[in-house]
C-alpha cells in the first residue's frame, strides 16, 4: 500500500536537517510499488528526487515535485566458500549492512563502517573511506527505469565508477531508481590497513594482526573522533571533493606551500586534501550564523540548528572563493544541491 503525501516537511529525510517542504512525497517498499507509481502516472511528476538516507543532500528551497523515499529491505547471502555474494535492498541502512557482514566474518566493507546513508545510495557516489571504495566490492545493481517502467541490471563497468562518481550522477542522472545492490565479499580475505589513520590507531591499541572486526572498530573510532554525528549536528559528511590537479600545477603550488597535504594519483595528477586547504584559509571550526565548519574536520559543513539551505550554500560559496584566492584551486561540491 503506497500513500502519496502532499506538502510534507523534508526535515526528517535529510541529514543536514534543513526544513523545506516537498510538494509530493511517497515511500516505497518494493519494486512493485514503483511499477504501480509508473502505471498511475505518478512517476511522471516533475521534478523527481529519489532519497535514501538523505545524507548527501542540501536543500536550498522547497522541492516542487515528487520525492520518493526508497525503503526496500532484504538481505541475502549466497555462496559457501571464501567468495560470497551479498545482495541488499536499496533501503537498508548502509552501516547495518556493514555491521551484519563484519559479524558474519565477511570482509570487504569493514573500512566503510559508519558511513551514513542507505545501500541504494552507495554506488551512486561510489562511497569511499580509509582506503576502500564501494567499486572494490561492487558486483551489480538492479534499477528501475523511470521512462519505461522496466527493471534493468548494471554491472560494474556499466556504472562508470570514479572518485565519488558514477554514471548515475552523470549521464544517467535522474533516469533510474536503484532497488538492490550485489557485493562480492570474502571470508578470510586480507584486511586493508594502509590508510595512515588506521595504522596509527591499530598501533596505539597494540593490535598487530588485525581482524575484520578490529578494522571496523578502529574506523568507527576514527570517524566518531573526527566527524559530527548527524543525529545531533546536521551535516552531510564531506561537503566538497578533494580536488585533483595536474602534477605541473602542484609543482607550482608546493613552492609557495611546502606543507601542502597531497596524495599522488597515478603519475600525472595529485589529490589535495580539501580539509587542509579550507583550514589554511582560517575556516576550521568557524561558526557563521547557524552554519559553519566542524571543529575537527574543516571539510564538513554543519547545521548548528535552524540553518537554512541558502545560508549553508552561501557559506560554501565563501569557502570556495577563499580557497580559490589563496591556492588557485576551485573546490567542487560533493553534496547534491537542490
Ligand atoms: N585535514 C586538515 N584539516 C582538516 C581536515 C583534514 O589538515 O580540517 C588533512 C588531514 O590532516 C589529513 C588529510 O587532510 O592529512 C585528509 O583528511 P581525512 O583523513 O580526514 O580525510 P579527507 O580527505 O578529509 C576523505 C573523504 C571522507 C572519508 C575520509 C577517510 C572525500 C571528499 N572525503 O576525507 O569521506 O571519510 O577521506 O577516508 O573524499 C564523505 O565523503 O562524506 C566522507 C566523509
Amino acid at each position: 500500500m503506497i500513500t502519496l503525501q502532499e506538502n510534507i516537511s523534508l526535515r526528517p529525510f535529510n541529514s543536514f536537517g534543513i526544513d523545506v517542504k516537498a510538494r509530493y512525497f511517497v515511500e516505497i517498499q518494493e519494486e512493485a510499488d514503483l511499477r504501480q507509481l509508473f502505471d498511475q502516472g505518478t512517476l511522471q511528476l516533475h521534478p523527481l528526487l529519489v532519497v535514501g538516507g538523505g545524507s548527501n543532500l542540501l536543500f536550498t528551497r522547497d522541492f516542487e515535485g515528487l520525492v520518493i523515499r526508497v525503503g526496500i529491505q532484504g538481505l541475502k547471502v549466497e555462496g559457501e566458500g571464501a567468495d560470497v555474494v551479498v545482495e541488499a535492498g536499496a533501503g537498508l541502512v548502509w552501516d547495518e549492512l556493514v555491521q551484519y557482514c563484519v559479524g558474519q566474518g565477511l570482509g570487504g566493507i569493514e573500512n566503510l563502517r559508519l558511513i551514513p546513508g542507505t545501500v541504494g545510495a552507495s554506488p551512486i557516489q561510489n562511497i569511499g573511506a580509509y582506503g576502500v571504495e564501494l567499486k572494490d566490492v561492487f558486483l551489480s545493481c538492479a534499477a528501475f527505469e523511470i521512462a519505461t517502467g522496466k527493471m534493468l541490471h548494471f554491472d560494474k563497468e556499466a556504472c562508470g565508477f570514479g572518485y565519488r562518481e558514477s554514471v548515475f550522477k552523470g549521464a544517467l542522472k535522474g533516469k533510474y531508481i536503484l532497488t538492490r545492490v550485489r557485493f562480492h565479499l570474502q571470508k578470510g580475505g586480507e584486511v586493508k590497513t594502509h590508510y595512515g589513520a588506521i595504522e596509527a590507531e591499530l598501533h596505539q591499541r597494540g593490535v598487530t594482526s588485525p581482524t575484520i572486526a578490529d578494522v571496523a572498530e578502529v574506523v568507527a573510532a576514527i570517524r566518531v573522533s573526527k566527524l559530527p554525528d548527524p543525529s545531533t549536528i546536521g551535516n552531510a559528511g564531506s561537503f566538497f571533493k578533494n580536488p585533483i590537479i595536474s602534477r605541473d600545477a602542484f609543482q607550482t603550488l608546493v613552492t609557495s606551500f611546502p606543507d601542502i597535504v597531497h596524495f599522488p594519483v597515478g603519475n600525472t595528477q595529485v589529490k589535495l586534501a580539501a580539509g587542509w586547504l579550507i583550514e589554511q584559509c582560517g575556516f576550521k571550526g568557524m561558526v557563521s550564523g547557524n552554519t559553519g565548519t566542524w571543529k575537527n574536520q574543516a571539510l564538513v559543513l554543519v547545521n548548528h540548528g535552524g540553518a537554512t539551505g541558502q545560508e549553508v550554500y552561501s557559506f560554501s560559496e565563501q569557502i570556495i572563493r577563499a580557497v580559490s584566492a589563496k591556492f588557485h584551486v576551485v573546490l567542487e561540491r560533493e553534496v547534491n544541491v537542490y
